[in-house]
């Protein structure tokens, strides 16, 4: 995964620039998902990491496989800062120093944030406008933050561009978006720039298969890897742009380095192409065929999940054009990517 990101050229162009000069970095959310690959990229590359969460739904294993996976001396320029980002003291903490803050840290789940909207509101919405003060009064020069592909709601028209967006469709949508809204205020007010990085459902090693609110393709994964039967939601063609987290990664990097005039912007982060549930299930299967590990499981239909939206595909114009991102993976390849982790965290299922 690392070898193709660096290669790609928008990323490759930094690379010089990266190692002579190390930046100080704040990835909050650091022992999540995504957090942890950014934190093992800027590693790899390097660079000072502070790490900012309070393993609310992060792990310590995940910093312990990045901090494993690179060199000493680069795990020796990681630092955690274990706290809440609704605590106004934690986030000056954590800012204190940063240059570049990559604001990861949030509760995910459209269904989490329909069963407790009060939680997902305070720490995606609160939590949010915290950092961004913190950061603000820290002097940080660039703040990146997770956006969402949720916030274009019931829009109809695909593929999904950045200026036409709908209503939202559950809490959740309604915290990213206010997100948007608030950075594009401190824009205005303060001329403090925020970029928002609308993710498309990625995906990808350290995804956290377990718990109710777990994304379809490490539970699909997790099911199949234990002989079980999948139950899909709704008829199959629901159809969503898959994102494998080191396009994440790329983005991250290529909107935290651009230049002062291309900040403040929001981006689709994506593949730009769609697959439907059937279709995710035929390739999660013949992978693991592939990889030596045949399911028997099978799939059954189920109701429609209530606040998904029908079909997600993002238009990934406005990222290339402005940001030079160039995804490196497509959803096969991704999937190519991801399936040795699933299979190395369940050697001995069947
Ligand atoms: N994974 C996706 O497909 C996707 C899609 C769109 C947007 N996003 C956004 O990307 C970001 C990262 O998502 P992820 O998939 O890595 O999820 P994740 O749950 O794996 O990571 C989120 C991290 O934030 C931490 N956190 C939560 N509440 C916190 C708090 N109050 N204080 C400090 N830390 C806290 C968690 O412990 C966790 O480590 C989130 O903002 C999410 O909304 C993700």
């Amino acid at each position: 995964m690392f070898d193709r990101l660096f290669a790609a050229p928008g990323i490759a162009a930094h690379l010089g620039d990266l190692k002579s000069r190390p930046r100080r970095w704040l990835v909050t959310g650091a022992a999540g998902f995504i957090g942890s690959n950014l934190v093992e990229s800027l590693l790899r590359l390097d660079q000072e990491v502070v790490g900012l969460d309070n393993f609310a739904t992060g792990h310590q294993r995940n910093l312990e496989e990045l901090l494993a996976a690179v060199t000493p001396e680069q795990a020796a320029r990681f630092r955690l800062l274990t706290g809440d980002i609704r605590d106004a003291r934690t986030c000056a903490e954590a800012c204190a120093g940063a240059e570049i803050v990559l604001h990861q840290a949030a509760l995910g789940s459209v269904p989490r944030s329909i069963a407790d909207p009060l939680t997902s509101h305070e720490v995606n919405v609160t939590g949010f406008v915290q950092m961004l003060e913190a950061a603000r009064q820290a002097g940080v020069q660039r703040f990146v933050y997770a956006a969402s592909s949720s916030t274009y709601g019931d829009e109809p028209n695909l593929p999904k561009r950045e200026e036409r967006i709908g209503n939202p469709l559950s809490p959740y949508a309604v915290t990213k978006l206010v997100n948007e809204l608030y950075a594009a205020v401190y824009a205005r007010s303060y001329g403090f720039k925020a970029t928002g990085l609308r993710y498309f459902n990625v995906f990808g090693p350290r995804q956290d298969p377990h718990g109710p609110y777990a994304a379809v393709i490490p539970r699909w994964v997790d099911a199949l890897l234990e002989g079980e039967g999948i139950v899909i939601n709704g008829d199959g063609e629901t159809s969503r742009d898959f994102c494998f987290v080191a396009n994440a990664v790329q983005a991250n990097l290529l909107a935290a380095l651009a230049p002062e005039e291309r900040q403040g912007e929001v981006f689709n982060v994506a593949v730009g192409e769609r697959t439907s549930l059937n279709q995710l299930f035929a390739l999660l299967r013949d992978g693991l065929a592939r990889h030596g590990r045949p399911t028997n499981g099978e799939a059954s239909y189920g109701p429609f999940r209530a606040g998904d939206v029908r079909h997600s595909e993002a238009d990934i114009a406005k990222a290339r054009e402005m940001l030079g991102y160039s995804p490196t993976h497509d959803i096969a390849a991704g999937i190519e990517a991801a399936l040795p982790w699933y299979l190395a965290q369940a050697p001995l299922k069947a």
